[in-house]
């Protein structure tokens, strides 16, 4: 068994420090998306769809291009030519909307674009895009929110690929499930949600000669630019996309939209910088969100609670012409141990915009569902959920026949019971009471994968004792520019203020998507594989340096350490700092670079199944005379938004998103968030990397509806099965 990880008492890594980018995000000098500005810059405004189903029959500009200061409305027939881009390999060449804007006059989903007005002032462009005025031929729009699976064969294209529409399976499911002396059968529903980043997408294009250079609040930019390229035939080198800073994204800016496309075919046709700033409205209607699903869930035990069984079929949402996938069965086959075990899934068009990663892309909604059954068959055996669970902890990952390299879940379960106070819940619904009000307890465990993207870095050690460290990935709030700091100081001695970070850049070294919580634990071995390089390089300057302290003696007899070269045989404290070797040697830097490969999209059978997991112990408080939605306490504020408030509702009529503003769409605010207590067990997993580090952004977002569901229903005995809970299902 693992112990607890102790670190290193001088290590920049793993210890509170002020973050690098906080000056500049209180100061406003950190620079989003649209706050570049350009000589002789223009803006564009997007004309939208008023229908979600039809076709497009004639577009008035006359009014709009009277306009003073307006330069171009770019339509189908005037934009030139977009073309569609398609799927590499690893993370580039990924669309979620793979119909280029303005490719046929069908109009598929409300707010799609139709036409782009381009003016010197954005107050121009947007009156001109109101002034637009499109005839339409008009058909009612699906937005059904049953979802019944479309008739499709057992394969299907998806984002990444053709995916089987059976999804995992071992023994016989059907027939244990019916012969399995307990059973369960639940279908539980999951919204419409839509991501609402602070900042909204934004694109600032300018086209120079051949060359493309793209400013977009992006999660991807190395993916972006693979994409564009595509899009617009040209060689990779000759697109180069920037994004030093990203005001969140929640995954909606994973990969490229159409608004990207526009503002870069209208560079292109106006010869001027392009900027294009989304609304908040069109946040709502063409750049993704989690699609609803529905999800059956059947369980069979024994009258122990011993599974026997699991059946797991989902159907989720889907746009007219997009695979987005979401895998609500992705952690089914290894959370729980089964010997009988069926996942699949279908899919439903629908006249809505494509869907899109959303935290927790599948296994948010996947692990409310099943997570929510768990706890219902608990209930049904008057078992408590935590046994439960710990009584079907299986030895290794069933589905793949491996051992998990960490999981440590029952061990987070029985922590969580004891921080919690788990053993002083009674079981009855109602039973419990505080303050005059009714208390509701209830849990759920919880998983992400965890797993590496490709990272490029190169590290430069340099001769004012400072050091940079460079690569191609985004920090999209999460820490990333200081992560790469700790990271260079662990391995180079200096101090982390002593080290200059790059990203956010394509012309740097290609380096990991800011996604699926996997880019801190990619960068570790790429970071350090470069920083090794770099002081290899040193250390040759070191010794065959004429005049160098070192210069008897051959490289490999010198070591580094705390930013200094020593000989190894005399022991590291009578070392020279590496900036004194440098300019002794006239050298501004030496420099490495280091590359790790992913451990995503191999083919192979892995050694072992990479996963975080975790639980979440939740209350709520209920005062069944008020109904006071404002009493819940404990959870994490995002689950809290997907339990009690978040969903994205569309109009039957006109297809359109009804809630689509920040007033209407309900999020967790400071007033709903309770106090959260966050233990970590602290067991490094070094199968990722040598630090054991891993993202962490997904995770806590995965179980905890499930157990918010819980305890609702301890409080009130009312099962919510469709999510989110609202006061109506209460009273
Ligand atoms: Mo996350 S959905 O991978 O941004």
């Amino acid at each position: 068994m693992a112990t607890p990880q102790q670190l290193p008492a001088n290590s920049p890594v793993g210890r509170e420090t002020r973050r690098i980018d906080g000056p500049f995000k209180v100061t406003g000098l950190a620079q989003c998306t649209s706050d570049f500005r350009f000589p002789s810059m223009l803006y564009a405004v997007p004309v939208e769809a008023t229908i979600a189903n039809g076709r497009v029959l004639k577009l008035d500009t006359a009014t709009a291009e009277k306009m003073p200061g307006l330069r171009a409305i770019l339509h189908r027939g005037n934009i030139g030519r977009i073309f569609r881009a398609t799927y590499e390999a690893g993370f580039e060449g990924i669309t979620e909307e793979g119909r280029p804007p303005f490719e046929d006059d069908i109009v598929r989903y409300y707010g799609q674009y139709i036409a782009l007005a381009v003016a010197e002032t954005f107050e121009t462009a947007k009156a001109a895009a109101d002034a637009v005025r499109a005839t339409y031929s008009k058909e009612t729009p699906n937005v059904q929110t049953h979802l019944e699976p479309d008739n499709e064969p057992d394969v299907v294209l998806t984002t990444y690929g053709p995916r089987e529409r059976l999804q995992s399976r071992r023994g016989d499911a059907e027939g244990a499930f019916a012969t399995a002396p307990v059973k369960l059968d639940r279908t539980y529903v999951t919204p419409t949600e839509t991501q609402n980043p602070l900042e909204p997408h934004a694109t600032t294009a300018l086209w120079d000669g051949s060359m493309l250079t793209l400013y977009e609040s992006s999660q991807g930019v190395v993916n972006l630019r693979a994409v564009l390229a595509q899009m617009f035939g040209l060689p990779k080198e000759n697109v180069r996309v920037i994004t030093k800073f990203v005001g969140s994204g929640f995954g909606c800016k994973l990969y490229p939209w159409p608004h990207c496309a526009l503002a870069a075919a209208a560079a292109r046709q106006v010869g001027k910088p392009v900027k294009l700033v989304l609304s908040r409205k069109m946040m709502f209607q063409s750049v993704g969100h989690r699609p609803r699903a529905q999800q059956r869930v059947r369980l069979g035990a024994t009258p122990e609670g011993k599974l026997v069984s699991i059946q797991h079929n989902y159907v989720y949402e889907r746009s007219m012409l997009d695979a987005h996938h979401e895998d609500c069965g992705e952690a089914t086959p290894f959370q729980y141990s089964v010997p009988n075990l069926r996942v699949t899934f279908g899919r439903s068009k629908r006249n809505i915009g494509a869907g899109a990663d959303m935290r927790g892309p599948g296994r948010v909604p996947g692990l409310y569902a099943t997570e929510s059954a768990m706890n219902e068959l608990a209930e049904q055996l008057k078992i408590d959920p935590v046994k439960i669970r710990i009584l079907n902890e299986p030895r290794l990952d069933e589905s793949l026949g491996v051992p998990f390299s960490s999981r440590h879940l029952v061990e987070c379960f029985e922590v969580g019971a004891e921080k919690f106070g788990w053993s002083r819940r009674t079981p009855e619904v109602g039973s419990m009471k505080r303050d005059g009000l009714t208390v509701g307890w209830g849990m759920a465990g919880c998983s992400w994968g965890s797993a590496r993207d490709i990272c490029q870095a190169s590290v430069q050690l340099r001769d004012d004792g400072t050091v940079r460290v460079a690569t191609a990935t985004q920090d999209i709030g999460t820490g990333t520019y200081t992560i790469l700091a700790q990271l260079a100081a662990q391995k180079t001695g200096v101090s982390i203020d002593k080290v200059e970070v790059a990203l956010g850049d394509t012309s740097l070294p290609p380096g990991p998507l800011s996604g699926g919580s996997l880019a801190t634990g990619s960068l570790v071995p790429g970071v350090f594989a470069a920083a090794d390089k770099a002081i290899g390089s040193l250390l040759v300057v070191a010794a065959l340096t004429p005049g160098s302290p070192f210069a008897n003696h051959s490289p490999d007899q010198l070591g580094f350490e705390s930013g200094r070269v020593f000989v190894k045989s005399d022991g590291s404290v009578k070392g020279v700092p590496f900036h004194d070797l440098l300019r002794a040697a006239n050298l501004r830097l030496v420099s490495g670079s280091g590359r790790s490969e992913a451990t995503l999209f191999s083919h192979d059978k892995p050694k072992f199944s990479t996963h975080s997991f975790g639980c979440h112990f939740a209350e709520v408080t209920w005062q069944a005379e008020i109904a006071r939605r404002n009493q819940i306490q404990g959870a994490v504020v995002m689950g809290i938004g997907m339990a009690f408030f978040e969903h994205t509702t569309y109009d039957p009529q006109s297809g359109a998103p009804i809630n689509s503003s920040l007033a209407d769409y309900l999020v967790t605010v400071n007033a709903d968030a309770p106090p959260i207590d966050v233990h970590f067990l602290n067991y490094p997993d070094t199968e990722i990397n040598e630090l054991g580090a891993r993202g962490i952004g997904e995770i806590g977002l995965t179980g905890i509806a499930a157990a918010l569901t819980e305890a609702v229903h301890h409080a009130t005995g009312i099962r919510v099965r469709e999510l989110p809970i609202k006061i109506e299902d209460l009273i």
